[in-house]
Order: structure tokens, then C-alpha cells, then sequence
């Protein structure tokens, strides 16, 4: 595992536009990366778009979500609205590299559909698809991508993508299943904030209650984990790294 500790969420988003970078560089053909929704990736997207649009080769980059809310893709809720608002317009990115997962459509279909392009688009391994990155947040109760403490099932489902809900809202979401953002090649929390502090400790530090929280339980079995954070989410750990 690899933490990475910025001093405000500016500078996360920062330093990992710079990872990004050079991990791309290292990779020899397109990658597959899964974007999440939430307010860390917003200040990312926008950097992309202001920094980074012509210093990297975005052709080279195909776009899936991690999770997406049920929907359509005009709705501020939406996280296809909010990545291509920010960064995919802006930038340019041809739209054969977008991915979107179809909020607008009845939730187990879509759930089901867009499991199949994943199936179709990635190489397969430990029979499920491989993503190259999987970029994830995490809410102050724990959650990630979709999967709510209330629904930690879903970490062991068969699906590719499955349908979850909100505790609060209610509001219909399809999100990835733990087994394939566990058989991802590289997945980087991006995770900011006072109200991140308590989860985030218990997690790192392996403590009975994490067993609790979705986010304790992504462990790349064949691939690298990243924790990119600042200094308020990092509190109870930044003296033991
Ligand atoms: C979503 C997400 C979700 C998010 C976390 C953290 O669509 O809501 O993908 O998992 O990443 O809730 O969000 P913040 O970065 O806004 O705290």
C-alpha cells in the first residue's frame, strides 16, 4: 500500500494529476481507467482540464465510472455531468473513449448492460474484467464507489456492476462489486476532509470496526492500492506512516 499525505486537497488533487502522469508514461498501449463521483475528483477534473489537456495524449484513455446515481445525464447529481462538464468537453476527449454508464435507464439493466462492455472492452483475469485504474472516494460512513456499510454484501457479488441505494436518500446508484475493484490493476483513494479523520484510522490501522466500512475491504489482489489524502483526513495516521 502506498500513502501519499498533501497538505490541502488542492495539492492532492495536484500530486495525483502527477502520478497520473507518470504512470501513463509507463504504460505501453491505452488504459482503462474507472472515475468516481464526489468533490475531491471535481478539483482534479478541473486541474486536468486547466494543466493538463495538451500534456497528455487523453486519446490514450478510456473512461468507465466506478459508480454512477440513476440519473440522467444532464442532472446535477450525475457524475458523467460533472466529469464531462469539468474535464471531458473541455479537454476534448473523443467521445469513442467515454464510457458512460446510462443513469437514465432502469438500474438492473444498466447495471447488467454495462457489465457486459466492461466484459467486452477490458482484458479478463480470475474471471473478472482488469481495469488499469480504478480512482475511488470515500464518505464519512465508510462507503466507496456505491457500496454502503448497509449493502457491504456487494463487495462479494457475482455481477460485474450491481444496483445499490443511498441509506439516506434512497436514490438508486449502480456501482462496481468488490471483486472487480479488487482485481483492478492499480486503485488510488482519493479521500479529503475532517469528517474523512476517524474511518480513514480505523481502516489503516486495521481496527475490528473497519470491518464494517466497504472502503476497508478494498485490498488489490493482484495490484497496487493508493491512498492519496491531506492532512485532515490523514490525522490519525499521519504519525505512524
Ligand atoms: C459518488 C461516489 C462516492 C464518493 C464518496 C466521497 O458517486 O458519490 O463515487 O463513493 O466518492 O462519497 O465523496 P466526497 O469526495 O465528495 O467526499
Amino acid at each position: 500500500m502506498h500513502i501519499h499525505i498533501a497538505d490541502t486537497p488542492g495539492q492532492v488533487a495536484r500530486d495525483f494529476a502527477e502520478f497520473f502522469e507518470n504512470w501513463l508514461a509507463k504504460q505501453d498501449k491505452t488504459v482503462s481507467i474507472a472515475l468516481s463521483g464526489g468533490s475531491t475528483p471535481a478539483v482534479l477534473f478541473r486541474l486536468w482540464a486547466e494543466e493538463y489537456r495538451g500534456r497528455i495524449d487523453w486519446e490514450r484513455v478510456h473512461f468507465f465510472w466506478g459508480d454512477e446515481r440513476c440519473v440522467p445525464p444532464d442532472d446535477e447529481e450525475s457524475n458523467f455531468k460533472m466529469a464531462d462538464d469539468l474535464f471531458l468537453s473541455p479537454v476534448g476527449v473523443p467521445s469513442c473513449n467515454i464510457h458512460r454508464l446510462r443513469g437514465e435507464l432502469p438500474a438492473e439493466a444498466e447495471a447488467g448492460r454495462y457489465g457486459e462492455e466492461t466484459e467486452e472492452f477490458l482484458p479478463i483475469a480470475h474471471g473478472s474484467p482488469v481495469f488499469d485504474l480504478i480512482m475511488l472516494g470515500m464518505g464519512g460512513d465508510g462507503h466507496t464507489a456505491s457500496i454502503f456499510p448497509h449493502q457491504i454484501e456487494l463487495m462479494q457479488a457475482d455481477s460485474i456492476y450491481a444496483v445499490a441505494q443511498h441509506p439516506v436518500s434512497g436514490q438508486e446508484r449502480v456501482t462496481l462489486t468488490g471483486k472487480v475493484l479488487n482485481n483492478a490493476r492499480h486503485v488510488a483513494f482519493l479521500v479529503t476532509g475532517k469528517s474523512k479523520a476517524d474511518k480513514v484510522e480505523a481502516i489503516l490501522n486495521q481496527e475490528e470496526e473497519a470491518k464494517a466500512y466497504p472502503a476497508a475491504h478494498i485490498r488489490p489482489a493482484h495490484g497496487e492500492l493508493y491512498w492519496f489524502m491531506d492532512r485532515k483526513a490523514a490525522q490519525g495516521v499521519e504519525d505512524k506512516v
